[in-house]
């Protein structure tokens, strides 16, 4: 059997999913989206998952983008359901109810920028290059980079980088507001795993309330989500872990949450 091309670890309420085709930069085939799919399915069912954190395999990419071999084969019918066939694992990935941090280790191009534009939080390396390609390929974005990176970076800035496919470098990519914050390639997933660590310390329904919030809110008119967060917050008092936090600052010690 070949290699599992998406590899699932976890560790205390924190799962890894690892893009794993090193040899072809980790590009996005139908092979991968299938398996993807599967493991974010699986993820989806967990009531102990707190956070998850998507990287690639090997020391140079993230991933370089959708196959381009398989989808020189392709025809309209067929692009439609490939680009069909992603949207939906990416919508999936991003409606996780939890934290999703993509960790950039290298080339974050095309099909790979629109997986990391997924997550709710993108953490480079300073060896990572970001870009949208498509053009150079006579293609476009197709798993959502026209939708995503419009309203991560602002629409004028994701035209500019679609319509010239120029590759961001890390530091950059923090000025326009897509990448956080950057580390040292060796320390990238040692710091994005401690950050999703203390993530999955708190209280876990209010941080799936929180994401819940802003990702209902941002496709909202501003008063329908705040009334969303109005409901949301009142909703966490019926929850012990509200108490439980709320009563060890009262006390002074650190709070014990049980997903209760
Ligand atoms: C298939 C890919 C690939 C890709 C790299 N490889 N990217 N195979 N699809 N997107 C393969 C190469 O063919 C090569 O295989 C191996 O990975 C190593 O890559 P090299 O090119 O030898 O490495 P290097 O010279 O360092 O260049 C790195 C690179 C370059 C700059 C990232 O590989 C590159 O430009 N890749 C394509 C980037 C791109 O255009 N992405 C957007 C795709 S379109 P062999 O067998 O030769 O060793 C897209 C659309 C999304 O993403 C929406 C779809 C619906």
């Amino acid at each position: 059997m070949s290699d599992p091309t998406v590899l699932v670890a976890a560790d205390a309420g924190v799962a890894t999913l690892t893009i794993n085709r090193p040899s072809a930069l980790n590009a996005l085939n139908s092979t991968v989206l299938v398996e993807l799919d599967r493991a974010v399915s699986a993820l989806a069912a967990d009531p102990s998952l707190r956070a998850v954190v998507v990287t690639g395999a090997g020391g140079k990419a993230f991933v370089a983008g959708a196959d381009i071999v398989e989808m020189s084969a392709y025809g309209p019918q067929a692009a439609r359901r490939f680009a069909s066939l992603g949207h939906r694992v990416l919508a999936a990935l991003e409606a996780l109810p939890v934290p999703v941090i993509a960790a950039v280790n290298g080339f974050c191009l095309g099909g790979g920028c629109e997986l990391a534009l997924s997550c709710d939080l993108i953490y480079a390396s300073d060896t990572a290059r970001f870009g949208q390609p498509e053009v150079n390929l006579g293609l476009m974005p197709g798993f959502g980079g026209t939708q995503r990176l419009a309203r991560r970076v602002g629409a004028a800035r994701a035209a500019e980088l679609i319509y010239t496919a120029r590759q961001v470098k890390a530091d950059e990519a923090v000025r326009i507001g897509l990448v956080l914050d950057v580390f040292p390639l060796a320390d990238l997933l040692g710091r994005v795993h401690e950050m999703a660590a203390g993530i999955a310390a708190k209280g876990p329904a209010a941080v799936r309330a929180s994401k819940l919030a802003i990702a209902r809110g941002l496709d909202a008119p501003l008063a329908v989500g705040n009334a969303l967060e109005i409901e949301t917050f009142a909703n966490l008092f019926d929850t012990a872990d509200a108490r439980e936090g709320m009563q060890a600052f009262v006390e002074k010690r650190p709070a014990h949450f049980r997903n209760a």
